[in-house]
């Protein structure tokens, strides 16, 4: 049986495809069916599109009274799960010490690890809903989730668990990495070869259990080094599944060139990108993520290099980096306001790095991201006259509709 085929109508689309600014159409539909686009357009051109459709069938209609559509929103960098939370280093930073000196005392990534893994599945779920939701909220319809706060076998499974389990239950699209190379687990201190041994020996079996879209690590000196990193791609290259790196926060690892070695999807923070990674990034088709929450918190001086990262075409996708330690944020739509102010990004660029872009850092190009015939049927309605303005209100959140594989979501 032909699934049913719905229309939204008088809608002004910021499709974010093809060339023109924000792939604007004014007066603008879209046909859905199932869970897909299956026309969008002008308004004039309905008819046509609806004949060409075949459909018989009764349309059901929604008339959205001029109000500005966007693809839905792609978080494409989150650690959403985990236990705990990190306001006391918060307070010692603010008293002066740095995020590395109390990564190498102990705490940083350690204590929510150790928070994580007194945590069960439900609890973990718990913390994590109300994370999603508020991402949600604005029209978030895709986001990733990475591991990285477990660090044994069962923890790490755990949080991919409940990564998946957001994604049926709220239900949101969830995509799930692997960040087993996030920091050392204290058992195998001083032993980094020794975890990366046991890692790369458990990772097949969380791919078996459907759990792994891809494989990220942090490459830095308070992490791994990039020999380490390369066996963590290696386990990831012979499961055929794709890999992200943290590259070049904290200092310049030269990480960026060796993920775009291995094709990247994407090299995320890059504070400390050089040319060469710059160059490297480019010939892979690697998308730069930047994180302003990040660089916002943690109070970096140093910035991504945005203006050579546009010359050389690479594309810059935005995302909230959403962990206790270094973004406790769960505004995407901040992050396109810091994008602009923080990084100089244009407001057009910022709503690319969330859409379009993000979704090509996922690997999920040819379906999300845009409207365009084809892509999923994830939209975002927003109360606001012009798409430039998702990145100039901070605080206030104009999303009043999300749309979710063509069915509502009600909030
Ligand atoms: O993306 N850079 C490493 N990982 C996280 C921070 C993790 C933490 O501090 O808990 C990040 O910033
Ligand atoms: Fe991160």
């Amino acid at each position: 049986m032909t699934k049913a085929l719905t229309l939204w109508r008088d809608a002004r689309l910021a499709t974010m495809d093809g060339a023109a600014a924000w792939g604007w159409i004014e007066r603008g539909a879209m046909l859905v069916r199932g869970d897909t686009l299956q026309w969008v357009g002008d308004e004039a051109d309905l008819p046509a599109a609806l004949a060409t459709e075949k459909a018989h069938e009764a349309v059901h209609e929604h008339s959205l009274g001029g109000a500005l559509v966007t693809p839905g929103l792609i978080d494409c960098h989150t650690h959403l799960v985990y236990g705990g939370h990190r306001a006391g280093e918060f307070e010692q930073r603010l008293e002066g010490a740095s995020y590395d000196q109390i990564a190498r005392a102990g705490g940083g990534i350690r204590s929510t690890v150790a928070a994580t893994r007194a945590a069960d599945e439900d609890t973990l779920f718990a913390l994590a809903r109300p994370r999603a939701l508020a991402l949600r909220a604005e029209g978030v319809t895709t986001v990733e989730i990475k591991s990285g706060y477990g660090l044994d076998a069962d923890t790490e499974a755990r949080c991919l668990r409940v990564a998946r389990r957001l994604g049926r239950e709220l239900p949101i699209g969830v995509r799930c990495t692997s960040l087993a190379a996030h920091a050392l687990p204290p058992e195998f201190s001083g032993q980094p070869d020794a975890y990366l041994d046991a890692a790369c020996a458990w990772l097949p079996r969380l791919h078996a259990e459907g759990l792994v879209d891809a494989v990220d690590a942090f490459c830095d000196e308070i992490a791994f080094t990039p020999a380490q990193t390369r066996r963590m791609f290696d386990a990831a290259r012979a499961l055929g599944l794709p890999v992200k790196l943290h590259a070049e926060q904290l200092t310049n690892q030269h990480g960026a060139a060796l993920a775009a070695g291995y094709g990247a999807l994407s090299c995320d923070h890059l504070e400390h990108l050089d040319d060469e990674g710059i160059r490297a990034m480019a010939a892979s088709g690697t998308v730069a993520v930047l994180l302003p929450g990040a660089y916002y918190f943690l109070r970096e001086t140093k910035l991504p290099p945005v203006a050579a990262l546009r010359a050389a075409g690479v594309p810059i996708a935005i995302a909230s980096d959403h962990n206790p330690g270094s973004s406790p944020g769960l505004s995407l739509l901040l992050m396109l306001n810091m994008a602009c102010t923080l990084f100089r990004l244009t407001p057009e660029e910022a709503l690319r790095g969330v859409t379009v872009h993000a979704a090509r850092a996922l690997g999920l190009a040819a379906t999300h991201g845009r409207l365009a015939a084809g892509c999923r049927a994830d939209f975002a309605v927003h109360d606001v006259d012009h798409p430039r303005e998702l990145a100039y209100w901070f605080g206030r959140n104009p999303c009043r509709r999300v749309v979710l594989g063509g069915q509502e979501i009600t909030p």
